[in-house]
Order: structure tokens, then sequence, then C-alpha cells
């Protein structure tokens, strides 16, 4: 049961919970400061921001020379919060999408973000609104991959990225509009193996080939995975790095002049760092099923309910001990909804966990929830966003405080005449 926690940081989450009420994330500082530099021998590592985009994540990551993708108007706002700057090589902030809304063409005309076009009529519409900032091109290459089919972001029923055939299309739509296309981008999906990653270094070769000279910057995406069940193996970092390097030695030999990479990982930069801590308010046997309720729900971490994602999980006591003994259970959350619950497969197939035997007022740890945890969560069943915790040197910072009723219901209004 080595693999148990029961503190973070050095800190001891029954002691975070007596203070600060459940649920909550907390974020070990360290441990986000080792991924930053496991990928050191990378050139560029642009954050995927949607990952967790807390702006004290944020101003970390900009501490440590990390740049930032932004994927809405609202990621580019928090980016400038936390203190980036989309000037500069490799530029601060980048704006990659598939469409734009007006808040989106606002920030990037009055800041010069550089944009990441996911479609074709990205292109007019950006001309219109902000014609000098660079932009790079995201195709989608035909195929792709992801640990889940909903997080596979290529083949012909994805909706992300320009389609491959339209390469020349749109580069000459985008020289007629007088834009500056200077790179190419492909993100394929979450949960890379080695064998796809090599067909998609050949892909964006190319690509690069029939771009010819006016590329710049190449961007490998996301999708760098997380040993998420603890028998999982790390990815090699080394084999991921030579893979992309050699493909950017050969668009470099056939275009005759050096081209930047980038990486984009999300999930790899925070999503060990951070536990989802929740205490148990019930404890209920159903037939010979052992069920331990929690105090939050998919609306606080959807991975399991959304993709049937695994996240290895924690019981400890309030005096910071953990049950000796383990059962077999299923763990859900407070909401009125059956499949809110943490132990399922993907298609929504309930299974149960061996876990340490629980009483109500322990502490639920779930694992590996520093990425798309708190930047997923929502207010479904009115229920306030957790509270965000890093931790770092024996001390905990509150980065977001819980939401409160208030909070939640702030922009709601009664029209007057159902006013009692
Ligand atoms: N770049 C682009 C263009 C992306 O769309 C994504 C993720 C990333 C980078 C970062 O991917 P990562 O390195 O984190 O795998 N919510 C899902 C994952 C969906 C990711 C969508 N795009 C999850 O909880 O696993």
């Amino acid at each position: 049961m080595e693999h148990l926690l029961s503190e973070v940081a050095g800190v001891s989450v029954a002691a975070l919970a007596e203070r600060y009420g459940t649920p909550f994330f907390a974020y070990d500082r360290a441990v986000i400061e080792q991924r930053i530099a496991d990928l050191a021998g990378f050139e560029t590592v642009r954050f995927a921001q949607k990952a967790c985009s807390n702006i004290a994540i944020l101003a970390l990551m900009r501490s440590h020379g990390i740049v930032v993708d932004a994927v809405s108007a609202g990621e580019i706002y928090r980016a400038l919060r936390a203190g980036y700057s989309p000037a500069g090589h490799p530029p601060g902030i980048v704006y990659t999408a598939d469409v734009f809304d007006d808040d989106a063409l606002a920030l990037i005309a009055e800041h010069g973000v550089p944009v990441n076009c996911g479609s074709p009529d990205m292109l007019e519409q950006l001309a219109d609104a902000a014609p000098e900032v660079p932009v790079t091109l995201r195709i989608n290459p035909g195929f792709g991959h992801g640990h889940s089919r909903k997080t596979n972001t290529g083949g012909p029923l994805s909706k992300h990225g320009i389609w491959h055939e339209q390469l020349e299309d749109c580069l000459a739509r985008g020289k007629a509009l007088g834009l500056n296309i200077s790179g190419l981008h492909l993100h394929i999906g979450s949960g890379t193996d080695f064998e796809h990653l090599a067909t998609v270094c050949d892909a964006m070769v190319g690509f690069a080939r029939r771009m010819g000279g006016q590329l710049e910057t190449i961007s490998a995406g996301g999708g760098l995975p997380i040993p998420y069940h603890r028998t999982d193996s790390r990815i090699d970092l080394n084999a991921y790095r030579e893979l992309w390097a050699r493909a950017q030695r050969a668009i470099e030999d056939i275009i005759g002049h050096p081209v930047a990479l980038e990486i984009e990982p999300g999930r790899y930069l925070v999503a060990e760092s951070g536990i989802l801590a929740a205490r148990i308010r019930a404890v209920k046997e159903q037939a010979n099923n052992t069920f331990y309720l929690v105090d939050a729900g998919f609306e606080t971490l959807v991975r399991p309910a959304m993709y049937g994602s695994f996240h290895e999980i924690s019981v400890v006591r309030t005096d910071g001990s953990v049950p000796a003994r383990e059962v077999d259970a299923v763990v859900g959350g407070p909401l009125c909804e059956s499949g809110d619950v943490f132990t399922q497969e993907e298609g929504g197939v309930v299974v149960t966990r061996r876990l340490p035997e629980a009483r109500v007022g322990d502490l639920l740890l779930i694992h590996d929830a520093g990425a798309y945890g708190a930047s997923m969560s929502s207010n479904y069943n009115t229920r306030p966003l957790a509270a965000e915790l890093l931790v770092a040197n024996g001390q905990a910072d509150v980065i977001r405080e819980r939401q409160t009723f208030d909070h939640i219901l702030q922009f709601e209004r009664i029209p007057a005449a159902l006013q009692a």
C-alpha cells in the first residue's frame, strides 16, 4: 500500500482538510518543477493551459521560461493576467483554436497575439481584424490517436484542424490576404505511442516540403502521457525528442534554413502534481457492493465520467493514518446522476476498486488530478467550484478560493413580472 498518499509536498492532507474544508485540489509545486525540468532538453515548451489554467500555475510556468497556449479569449486573458506577453521569439502566448469569437478577435488585435488556425475560415476573419499577427496552420493529417474516442483529434471525423488536402489552398488564401503564415502545427491526440508518433513526424516532414521556404516553426502539439496506473511506465522522453529532432533536421535539409520546434504539453506538466481531496460522507452496502460516497463528483473531476479515465485513489483517516484492511468499493459523488462514479470504465461500466476500508469522515484522495480537473469543473447541481491550493516548502497557498453560492448566482436575474 506504499503507493497510497496522505500528504502533499510534506503537508498532511488531513490538516489541509481541517483548515480549508473539502473538496479541494492541492498541487505540489515541486512536482510541477520536476516535470518542467524533465523537458529541459526541448527547445520550446508551450504549456497547454487548458489542463490547469489557474493564474498562479501560469505564473509558475512563466517563472521557469515556459510559454503558453490559449484556446479561448478567456485563456488569453488569463495568460496576460499571469504576466505573459504575446511578443517575442518564441511568442509568449499563441491562440490555438478552430474558431474565433468576437472576444478572441478583439484581444488578438489589441495585444498582437499570434494565431494557430484550425479552420480555413479563420484566415479571412483574421485578415479583417489583425492582419499583422504571425499565423501558423494546424493541420488535420487525416488520421489521429487518443486515450479515448473523445480525445482523438485527427481523421475525417475530427472537427479539428485544416484538412491536409487544403494546405496549398490555405497558403494561397493567406498570401492573397496579406497574412504572414510561418508555421505548421500537428496535434493528433492525447496519449501518444511511438509507432504512431513516427507516422506523425513523417506527415509533418511531408507538409513542410509542400509549404517550402516560408516555414519557420513546427509544433508537435501536446499529448505526452503520464502514468495514471501505478504500474504504467513513464514515457521515454529521449525517444520522443529524438523522433521530433530527426523530423526537424529533415525539414531543415529540405527547405534550407533552420526551423524552430515547439512541443505543447498540458497533462505532462501538471497532472501528477495534483490531488483532489474529498470527504467520505456515506459508506453503504447495497447487495454485495460497498459504496463510498464523497463530497465531490463529476462537477469537480469529470474525467472518469466523461472518458472512463482511471485515477489511483487513497483513503486517509483524519489523524493522518491509513486504514490497514482493504475492501472492494465503488466510489461515487454527491450528484443526482447515476453516472456520478469515479470508479468506472469507458462506456459507463461501474467497477469496484480495492481500497482501504473507510469510515464516514475519512478523506478520499484522487491522484493525478492536476490536469483537466479544476479546469473542467462545473457548477452542476449548484455545487461551488472547489478550492485550489499550491503547496510548497511545507506551506499551502490558496490559489482559488472555494466559490460561494452568491458567486454562482451573481449573474442570474428574476424578471420583474416574476418577482414575488
Ligand atoms: N495542444 C492542443 C492543440 C490540444 O488540443 C491539447 C489537448 C493539448 C495540446 C494538450 O494535450 P495533453 O498534452 O494535455 O494531452 N480533457 C482531456 C484531454 C483533452 C485534451 C484536448 N486537447 C483529458 O482529461 O484527458
